[in-house]
């Protein structure tokens, strides 16, 4: 399927590796042109070499911290330097810390609400005027299954994911009828560095093997499966098609039907 998105320009932060990377890598497949990021600038050129090798696309590598707001607006004139405008732009960061509620300081909180929130905020402000320039774009937010159904030993996260959704459905009534879409991704457990990091340390904490800490974790999944990543970034590609025009201020998870909840 022709997702009609061929000679678009997409952002995508965080993307070095993980969810990122595979989102850059489902649009390279679909011909979008691509700005990439993350805050290791030999892990990032690796990236987008992998890219333009593979998929033929204009890749721009650049190194920005999405905590760090100067940062964004360096990663903003250079994008448009290169490209001239944005269609699509992908939300991403890493995670913050593991740990249940009483383990961290309020100064800890903060921190987390910058990693997740805060970034989001700064790079959709960078890139949204080119969207309305030209009447089109696709915002996709990362968040976490954690927005709708917290994580005990993930109190960060579940705590500074959940304004995105807030200022997701905000943003996508004000820019629906521009022809700009902003939904929210939020998904469960897909196998990237970071989840394999996660069964790790529940591994050491608790004493068990790796294998006993996946299962342990597959007990609350459905699906009784990891996702993986490359479904992750199809679906991500889908939302930032032509074809997703009417789907706008959606939370939709991905997560082997983990959350509960009716609605
Ligand atoms: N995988 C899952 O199952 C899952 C589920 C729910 C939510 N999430 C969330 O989704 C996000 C991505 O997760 P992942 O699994 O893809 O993690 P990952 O495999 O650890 O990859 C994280 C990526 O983010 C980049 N990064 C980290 N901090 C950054 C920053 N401050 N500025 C710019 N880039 C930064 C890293 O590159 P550099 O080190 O080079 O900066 C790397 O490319 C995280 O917030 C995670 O908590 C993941």
């Amino acid at each position: 399927m022709d997702l009609k998105i061929k000679n678009k320009i997409a952002v995508v932060s965080a993307a070095s590796k993980g969810l990122g990377k595979a989102v850059a890598e489902a649009l390279a497949a679909e011909g979008v042109k691509l700005a990439i990021c993350s805050r290791d600038k030999t892990r990032i050129d690796e990236t987008a070499e992998y890219l333009k090798a593979t998929y033929h696309v204009d890749v721009l590598p650049l190194v920005c911290d999405v905590t760090d707001q100067t940062g964004i607006a360096l990663l903003k004139e250079k994008v448009l330097e290169h490209f001239g405008a944005c269609h699509i732009l992908f939300t991403n960061a890493g995670g913050p810390p593991p740990g249940k509620v009483e383990a961290f300081s309020g100064e800890d909180y903060k921190k987390a609400l910058d990693l997740n929130l805060i970034s989001t905020i700064n790079l959709v402000n960078a890139f949204l005027p080119t969207m309305k320039q030209q009447q089109w774009g696709r915002i996709l937010a990362s968040a976490s299954v954690t927005v709708k159904q917290p994580i005990p030993t993930l109190a960060l996260s579940n705590v500074s994911r959940v304004g995105v959704v807030a200022y997701i459905k905000s943003l996508a009534l004000e820019v629906a009828a521009l022809n700009i879409t902003a939904n929210v991704l939020a998904p469960g457990y897909i196998m990237t560095e970071r989840v394999k990091q996660l069964l790790e340390d529940r591994s050491k904490k608790e004493g068990i093997s790796y294998d006993k800490a996946q299962e342990a974790i597959l007990e609350g999944i459905p699906a009784k499966k990891i996702g993986a990543p490359a479904d992750f970034g199809a679906f991500c590609a889908f939302l930032a098609s032509e074809y997703a025009s009417y789907i706008t201020g959606e939370t939709i998870l991905m997560d082997g039907g983990m959350y509960k909840g009716l609605m």
